[in-house]
């Protein structure tokens, strides 16, 4: 294993009708900015709930933050905190509007341009203090220290990581979750498994409680998430999901292993240019780097088939192929195709992809480094 230093900051309020715990979690006297996104929040109760737990702070809003929240909109909301003198942030809502939350957090504080924080990796020396509200199971941003942020006019989609931007608390309530649509459903469930598998799928350091954490998140995602499809009222479905998708990037899992992060890096491009929702571009590049990378992955490939997809064949090389073809299919199961033409993206898009990663100094990514830019075109060139 690793040498390794963990601490994880994020209180975690988990379960049904801890929205109520809400007013006591803010700290006493703060000036709260609640951010939100489209309006999901304003159809399924959650709105009026934490309007309503507001009562005794002096409070604003900010909504609109986009799916794959915007550089521009997030500057915005950053001017109104620096005006208004908010010291607390409330992002309510999924991924995108709690690392918008996060960006904000940072930028509204920030000396410089703040766009060097995610372009030129600006030190993050300071950040307003926030809390969140989940409300879609996916991205495990309510307790860790990412954020990714895209801006549109360059088309770029960048991240920044900061212990400074952990949430302070983090409100689970499983029944959201009942009104996402199928599709973000799906999306979160992909998101998770892969966050899992980019933290696991790498080679053998001799971790046995990482890995086996990981193996028991790949098998809670792959029973439970068909299953939050077939019986979207099911509260326990929908629980163990949620906390899955948490603990499968809040840092845990990741530590003392090595991890890869290509399928994300590239995946990440995938949006920037074409605006596939970000799972959709995971499904796409995770089972084409696997073939890819079969050589550099073998142990961990074996190993996955053997104990998550429980493959036992004598034959190593057609184990592999069977771990790989069971990943895809699961990701089709969950209703997330998994080749760029599926979403009528065509071959020629290798070529402009390719431009994208190159220009944001994307040579080297994966466990070993080794994944170059002519080895991205080859993953992308098996994705099309
Ligand atoms: O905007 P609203 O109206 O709220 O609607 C959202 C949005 O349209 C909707 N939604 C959310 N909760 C809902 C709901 N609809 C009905 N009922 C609910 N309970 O779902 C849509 C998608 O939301 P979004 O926040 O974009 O999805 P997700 O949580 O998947 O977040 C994706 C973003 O997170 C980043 C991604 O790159 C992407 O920008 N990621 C962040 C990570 C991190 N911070 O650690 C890691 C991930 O790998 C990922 O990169
Ligand atoms: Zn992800």
């Amino acid at each position: 294993m690793l040498n390794f230093s963990y601490q994880n900051p994020t209180r975690i309020v988990f379960g049904k009708d801890q929205l109520s715990q809400l007013a006591k979690l803010i700290p006493a006297g703060s000036k709260v900015l609640l951010l939100y996104g489209g309006g999901s929040i304003k159809h399924n109760g959650v709105y009026d709930q934490v309007v309503s737990a507001l009562s005794g702070f002096d409070w604003q809003e900010f909504s609109g933050i986009e799916p794959n929240p915007s550089f521009e909109t997030l500057m915005r909301a950053a001017d109104l905190v620096r005006e208004q003198k908010i010291d607390f942030l409330l992002p309510v809502g999924g991924g995108s509007v709690i690392d918008g939350a996060k960006f904000v957090a940072a930028a509204a504080v920030y000396p410089g341009d703040a766009w060097d924080i995610l372009a030129n990796r600006g030190k993050v020396a300071n950040a307003v203090a926030l809390g969140c509200v989940l409300t879609l199971p996916a991205t495990g941003t309510e307790s860790n220290g990412n954020s990714v942020v895209t801006r549109y006019d360059t088309q770029q989609k960048l991240s920044f990581s900061s212990p400074l931007v952990y949430p302070l608390f983090a409100i689970l309530d499983p029944t959201v979750t009942f009104s996402l649509p199928p599709r973000q459903v799906a999306n979160g469930v992909v998101d998770a498994f892969v966050h899992v598998i980019e933290q696991y799928l790498t080679y053998p350091v001799n971790a046995p409680v990482q890995d086996r954490f990981a193996e028991g998140l790949l098998q809670t995602l792959i029973e439970q998430g068909p299953k939050a499809l077939s019986q979207p009222d099911d509260y326990d479905v929908r629980a163990n999901i949620m906390w899955a998708a948490t603990m499968a990037l809040n840092g845990l899992i990741g530590q003392g292993v090595p991890q890869d992060w290509a399928t994300h890096m590239i995946g990440h491009e995938i949006t920037a240019l074409y605006g596939l929702d970000h799972a959709q571009t995971l499904a796409i590049v995770l089972p084409a780097l696997m073939q890819q990378q079969r050589a550099q992955k073998r142990e961990k490939l074996l190993q996955f088939g053997r104990r998550v997809w429980q493959l036992n064949h004598q034959d190593e090389e057609r184990l592999i192929d069977d771990t790989i073809s069971h990943t895809r299919t699961f990701f089709e199961q969950m209703g997330v195709p998994t080749r760029l033409a599926d979403y009528g993206i065509a071959a020629d898009a290798v070529d402009k992809l390719m431009a994208k990663l190159e220009a944001n100094g994307m040579l080297k990514l994966g466990e070993h480094g080794d994944i170059s830019l002519e080895i991205s075109r080859q993953i992308l060139q098996k994705a099309v």
